[in-house]
C-alpha cells in the first residue's frame, strides 16, 4: 500500500473551533486546545528518541493538540497531548511510552515527541490523568489504607488503548484519512506499556518497540528490594566504591570468555564468578585504598543470585554480571549504599521499590521498610503478585490475537541493565514461545552486551530497532540482525551486530573485532 494522495492541511486548521472532539467509548471529553507551533527546532540524542537514531530537528510545523477526558464515575482526568505535522506527515502515528512512574506526557517524552515530529510521524502521548511527577505520591491512594486502583489501571492499561483511539481519530479528521500505520515506542514502563497493548488491545497498534519491558510487574519491582533487605538483616553495608570494584572485577573474568577483550561481557551465560577470592584486595576508591570487605563479597553474590524467600525458594532474578550494582558517587544500582565521612554507610534502595511498598502492598505512605525481616519480604512478595498481576504484571503469553492481525513486535534489552534483569525477558519470550512456538514470526527480542537499563553502559546505543520494526510490518522485511556500534576505552569505533534471542553474536575468531562483518549469530 503506497502513502499518496495527502495534502497538507491548511494552518488555519489548526485551532479548537476546527478539530472535531472526538468521540470515545465510555469516556467523556472534558476539552480540547489546539495551537500552531511553528520553527520549532530541538536536538534529541538517541538515549532519548529511544529505538531511534539521534535526531537535529529544525524548523518544524505542527499542530500541538490537548484532549482531557474522564470515565465518568472514576474520578480520573486524563490528558492526551497529539502532534500533528502540517506539511510532512508521513502517514504514520508514532506512540511515545512512559518511564519509571511516569505514564507518558512529560519532559521525557517530549524529547521522543520531537523526535518523532522531526521523521514526520503524527506522534502522541497521555499522562494516563496521573500527571508528570516522577513519584506516585499524589495519585496512588485515595486514603491511607485505600487504593485509587482506577489510577493504576489507567497507567497499566486503559488509557493506552483510549490514547491510540484519540489520535487516531485526530489524525483523521486532520489530514482526511486515517494513519497508514500505528506504532508504539517504549522503554522500561513504555516496554512494559507496549507489551500490555499486544496482550490486552491486540488491533491498538501494528508495530510495537517494547524494550527493557518492566514486566513481570509484581515480582519485578518487589525483588528490586533483595540487596537492601539483605544488608538490613544482615547489618552490612558495603561501600559503593567495593561494589565497583566487584562489578570490574566480573567483567575482567568474563570478558573475554566470547574471544575479545573489550570490557563487556558478550556471553553472560558463560559468566560464572564468585567475589569471594577477592576478599581483602586493595583498590583505590577516589584516590583513597580500600580493601573489598567480606561484607561486598556477600551482597554481590547474593545480589546476583537473584531474590529468594526465607525457605530459600527462587523468587526472582537479578541483574547480570556487569551491571552497576552500586557506585561511589551516585545512588544507582539495586545494592547502592550512601557513605558518610566516618565510614558508615546506609542502604539507598530505589524509590520504585520503596513507594510501591509503601503505597501499593502496604497502602501506608510511612509503612517503615528498613526493618523488614525475611518472612516480611516474602509475605510482600506475595502480596505484590496475588494482588497486582492480573492489573500490571503484564505477563500474559498469549499474544495470538496480536499476532493474527499481523503485528509485529521488536525489543532490546540490556545485558548490563541495573534495574530490570534481562532474565525476566527471557523467561516472559519463553513462556510466549510455549504457548506459540512460531513466535520468532512476529516478536524478536535483541540482547545487547555491555548496555544498561534503556540506556549507559559499555556496550552502544541501539538506534536501529524502530526503523526496523517498521520495515519488517511495512515491508516484511524480517530483521534477522540489528547493527550496534560503540567507541571502546582505546576510542576505537567498533561494529558489531545483535542477535535475536536465543542467538547470540559470535566472533569469528580470525576476523578483525571493530567490523561486523566478523560476527555471526548461532
Ligand atoms: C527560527 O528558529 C531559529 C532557531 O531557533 C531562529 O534562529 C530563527 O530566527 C527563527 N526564525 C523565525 C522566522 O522566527
Ligand atoms: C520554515 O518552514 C516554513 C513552513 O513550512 C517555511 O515556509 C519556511 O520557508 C521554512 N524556513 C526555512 C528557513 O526553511
Ligand atoms: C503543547 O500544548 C501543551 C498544552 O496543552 C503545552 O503544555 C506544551 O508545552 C505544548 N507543546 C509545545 C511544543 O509547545
Ligand atoms: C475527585 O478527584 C478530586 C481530585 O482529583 C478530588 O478533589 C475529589 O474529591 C474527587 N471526587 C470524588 C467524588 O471522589
Ligand atoms: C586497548 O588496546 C590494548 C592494546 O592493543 C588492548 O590490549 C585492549 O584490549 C584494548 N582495550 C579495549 C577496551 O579494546
Ligand atoms: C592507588 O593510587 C595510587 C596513586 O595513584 C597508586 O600509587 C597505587 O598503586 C594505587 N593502588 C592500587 C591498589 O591500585
Ligand atoms: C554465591 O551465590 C551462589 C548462587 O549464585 C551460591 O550457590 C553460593 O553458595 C553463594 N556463595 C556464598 C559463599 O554464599
Ligand atoms: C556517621 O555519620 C552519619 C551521618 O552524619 C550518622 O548518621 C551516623 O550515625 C554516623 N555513624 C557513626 C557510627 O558514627
Ligand atoms: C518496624 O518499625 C516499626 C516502627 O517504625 C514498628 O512498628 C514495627 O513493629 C517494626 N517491625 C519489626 C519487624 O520490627
Ligand atoms: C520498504 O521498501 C521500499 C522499497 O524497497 C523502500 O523504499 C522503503 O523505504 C521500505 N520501507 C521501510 C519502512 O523500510
Amino acid at each position: 500500500m503506497e502513502f499518496s494522495n495527502f495534502s497538507s492541511p491548511l494552518p488555519s486548521t489548526c485551532s479548537a473551533q476546527s478539530i472535531p472532539i472526538p468521540s470515545l467509548y465510555g469516556a467523556e471529553i472534558l476539552s480540547l486546545s489546539a495551537s500552531l507551533i511553528s520553527n520549532y527546532s530541538a536536538t534529541v540524542p538517541d538515549y532519548f528518541y529511544l529505538n531511534h537514531p539521534s535526531i537535529s530537528v529544525q524548523n518544524a510545523t505542527f499542530c500541538n493538540i490537548t484532549v482531557t477526558y474522564t470515565h465518568p464515575g472514576q474520578n480520573d482526568t486524563i490528558s492526551v497531548e497529539v502532534w500533528l505535522p502540517l506539511d510532512t506527515w508521513n502517514g504514520r502515528m508514532q506512540a511515545i511510552g512512559g518511564g519509571g512512574w511516569i505514564a507518558g506526557r512529560s519532559p521525557f517524552q517530549y524529547q521522543g515527541m520531537s523526535g518523532a515530529i522531526g521523521e514526520g510521524y503524527a506522534t502522541i502521548t497521555t499522562d494516563a490523568g496521573l500527571g508528570s511527577a516522577s513519584d506516585p505520591t499524589n495519585w496512588a491512594l485515595l486514603s491511607p489504607g485505600n487504593l485509587n486502583l482506577y489510577n493504576l489501571q489507567n497507567l497499566a492499561s486503559v488509557s493506552l488503548n483510549d490514547a491510540a483511539s484519540i489520535g487516531k481519530s485526530l489524525i483523521t479528521n486532520f489530514y482526511g484519512q486515517p494513519p497508514q500505520y500505528s506504532y508504539w515506542n517504549g522503554c522500561s514502563q513504555g516496554g512494559r506499556q507496549g507489551l500490555m497493548l499486544a496482550q490486552q488491545y491486540p488491533t491498538a497498534y501494528d508495530g510495537i518497540v517494547a524494550s527493557a519491558p518492566a514486566i513481570n510487574w509484581g515480582e519485578m519491582i518487589v525483588t528490586l528490594f533483595w540487596p537492601q533487605l539483605v544488608m538490613n538483616i544482615m547489618n552490612i553495608y558495603p561501600h559503593g566504591c567495593e561494589l565497583k570494584q566487584l562489578t570490574s572485577a566480573a567483567v575482567s573474568a568474563c570478558d573475554g570468555n566470547d574471544g575479545i577483550l573489550d570490557r563487556i561481557i558478550s556471553d553472560v551465560d558463560s559468566c560464572h564468578f564468585s567475589p569471594f577470592s577477592l576478599i581483602g584486595t586493595t583498590f583505590n576508591c577516589s584516590g583513597a585504598e580500600m580493601q573489598i570487605s567480606e561484607a561486598a563479597a556477600v551482597v554481590a553474590n547474593t545480589t546476583w543470585a537473584g531474590a529468594h524467600s526465607s525457605s530459600g525458594n527462587f523468587l526472582w532474578y537479578g541483574p547480570e554480571y556487569g551491571s552497576v550494582l552500586g557506585d561511589e558517587n551516585i545512588y544507582t544500582g539495586i545494592a547502592a549504599t550512601e557513605c558518610f565521612s566516618n565510614n558508615s554507610c546506609v542502604g539507598k534502595p530505589s524509590s520504585l521499590v520503596t513507594q510501591w511498598i509503601q503505597l501499593f502492598v502496604e497502602k501506608n505512605p510511612s509503612f517503615n521498610y528498613n526493618n523488614l525481616t525475611h518472612s516480611d519480604f516474602d509475605r510482600i512478595y506475595h502480596a505484590s503478585v496475588q494482588q497486582f498481576s492480573s492489573i500490571i504484571g503484564t505477563n500474559d503469553p498469549d499474544l495470538s490475537e496480536f499476532q493474527a492481525t499481523g503485528g509485529k513486535i521488536l525489543a532490546f534489552h540490556g545485558l548490563a541493565d541495573q534495574i530490570i534483569p534481562p532474565k525476566g525477558t527471557r523467561h516472559y519470550y519463553d513462556a510466549v514461545t510455549a504457548v506459540t512456538p512460531d513466535v520468532h514470526d512476529f516478536y524478536r527480542v535483541f540482547e545487547v552486551p555491555g548496555l544498561g537499563h534503556c540506556y549507559g553502559g559499555n556496550g552502544g546505543q541501539p538506534t536501529a530497532v524502530f526503523d526496523a520494526m517498521r520495515a519488517w510490518v511495512e515491508n516484511g522485511t524480517v530483521p534477522n540482525t540489528l547493527p550496534i556500534s560503540f567507541r571502546d576505552a582505546n576510542g576505537t569505533e567498533n561494529h558489531r551486530i545483535l542477535c535475536p534471542y536465543p542467538q547470540k553474536a559470535r566472533f569469528d575468531g580470525t576476523g578483525n573485532p571493530v567490523d561486523a562483518e566478523s560476527f555471526k549469530c548461532a
